[in-house]
């Protein structure tokens, strides 16, 4: 049975459906829940079910990444981490972090990657007039929002789409995308998932 850490900067609303997802036959549990913001909804959510939470708040490292990633390492060590999803996780990580967790930690992205890396996808989808959006879950490496593709799932983008309903769509599809690639992956099929 695999170990997971969720990393969570907000309300958690991916955490929880991987929490959600990891029971009965599921080859993973979930072990910890850390978030950069101790204000971060999700913390509560996850100490409600009692899972084990922690902070490690960013902003007294100042530009100091490496120590603030040493202290989130510090974490996933003592909870004996075996897998990292990061779920609406927003801090830049540096490569000597994402090479730490090499082949063992996967980000969701919502845009289907390589279109739309970096912040406000969703406006930039609709901006472009793309007929499709959607979500992508991949293993996390030193460069943004890249690294092998673990899954996707598509949206159709509607005339009157606004970021804001495009954005909700695309939350229903990441909910069922994450725990569906974790389960794989988890299991150690690499094959890539896709959704319709
Ligand atoms: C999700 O849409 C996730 O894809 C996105 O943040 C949201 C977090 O929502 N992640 C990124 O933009 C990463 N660059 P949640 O806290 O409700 O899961």
């Amino acid at each position: 049975m695999k170990r997971v850490a969720i990393l969570i900067s907000g309300g958690g609303s991916n955490m929880m459906a991987l929490v959600r997802a990891m029971e009965g036959d599921f080859p993973a549990r979930p072990a910890l829940v850390l978030s950069n913001d101790e204000t971060a909804g999700g913390l509560q959510k996850a100490a409600a079910l009692g899972i084990a939470t922690a902070v490690v708040d960013h902003r007294p490292y100042g530009k100091d990444r490496a120590a603030f990633e040493a202290a989130i390492q510090q974490q996933l060590q003592s909870a004996e981490i075996d897998i990292v999803c990061l779920a609406g996780f927003m801090r830049i990580l540096t490569d000597g972090f994402t090479r730490q967790w090499e082949g063992r930690m996967l980000n969701i992205h919502p845009s289907l990657l390589p279109e739309f890396k970096g912040l406000h996808t969703h406006e930039r989808a609709i901006a472009a007039g793309v007929p499709t959006h959607g979500c992508t879950v991949h293993l996390v490496t030193a460069a943004l929002d890249d690294g092998p593709i673990l899954g996707q799932a598509r949206v159709d983008v509607a005339a009157d789409d606004t970021p804001e309903t495009l954005a909700q769509k695309v939350l229903v599809q990441e909910h069922r995308l994450y725990p569906a690639v974790l389960r794989r992956f988890a299991e150690g099929d690499m094959r890539p998932v896709f959704l319709a």
